[in-house]
């Protein structure tokens, strides 16, 4: 994760970003802190990049690699703005001990890439090229499937889709929520979405993989309700998405609200600003 220190509505690369509004920094500041301690006092590590002056994006983690099996696909931005976001992950990951692999066509990590089980569910149409999701499946060797996105507010997958892991009580009690998490072995796991954020195929095709899945409202959507993170039992949650939050109760699954209403005037919300490391 990347400290708020220089965030900021510079400049607008999608609907929700408007140069005129200003970000009130001390509150980002307290809500980014209050996230970091949400996922330490449920048993998550949290490592932290310096901040870069002049990277005002650089706070959303998520979108400066994928990292699987200890693997890093390291991105390529779409924006200008955001491309020297690239060097400093890369300089990250290498005092980390990891290799990156550079993208070649445009990809933003996980903001467009969902490893969801035993495939990897990957977005394009506003951000990462399809092209993209080709060398994923090639660097990772595992199934991509390709979803296209239509509605310019959900510009990267993880505005519209997040990975629930398997069944929340499966191992209830053991603390464990690794194995549950990625649903390696056991079953295909289980996602929330936004329907109306597809292509009619790609809905179709989520539809198919996932019949039970959490079906979003445009609301809950527009909270940045699906910009969540889960661990399988908990789930990391905006709280204004108050119909998701019932409806993931009901399931099994612990909400844990978080407000990053502040980065919301930036297009984000808690999983923009949370780079996985698996
Ligand atoms: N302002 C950033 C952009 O437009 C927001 C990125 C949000 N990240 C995400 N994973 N959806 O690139």
């Amino acid at each position: 994760m990347c400290e708020p220190r220089y965030f900021e509505v510079r400049y607008a690369i999608n609907p929700w970003m408007d140069t005129g509004t200003p970000v009130d920094l001390p509150l980002a500041r307290d809500q980014w802190r209050t996230l970091v301690e949400a996922y330490r006092s449920r048993g998550h590590t949290v490592e932290t990049i310096a901040p870069v002056a002049g990277l005002p994006d650089m706070v959303f983690a998520a979108n400066a690699a994928l990292t699987m099996d200890g693997k890093v696909f390291g991105s390529s931005f779409h924006a200008a703005e955001r491309r020297p976001e690239s060097a400093a992950y890369a300089r990250w990951f290498k005092e980390a001990g990891y290799d990156v692999h550079p993208s070649r066509s445009v990809c933003e990590g996980e903001g467009d890439l969902v490893p969801a089980g035993r495939y990897v569910l990957a977005g394009t149409g506003f951000r990462t090229h399809s092209a993209a999701h080709r060398e994923v499946q090639e660097f990772f060797g595992r199934p991509v499937i390709g979803l296209d996105l239509v509605d310019p507010r959900f510009y990267h997958l993880d505005t519209a889709l997040f990975f629930l892991g398997g069944e929340p009580g499966a191992d209830e009690g053991t603390g464990e929520s690794a194995g549950r998490r990625t649903g390696e072995g056991s079953d295909e796991g289980n996602v929330a979405y936004y329907p109306a954020a597809f292509s009619p195929g790609s809905r179709e095709a989520l539809r198919r993989l996932y019949p039970d899945a959490v079906i979003a409202t445009e609301e809950d959507a527009l909270a940045f309700g699906l910009n969540s993170v889960s661990d399988g039992r908990h789930v990391f949650v905006a709280p204004q998405a108050h119909g998701l939050i019932d409806e993931l109760s009901r399931r099994g699954h612990v909400p844990v609200p978080v407000d990053l209403s502040e980065f919301r005037k930036a297009g984000g919300g808690i999983k923009c600003c949370t780079l996985e490391i698996r």
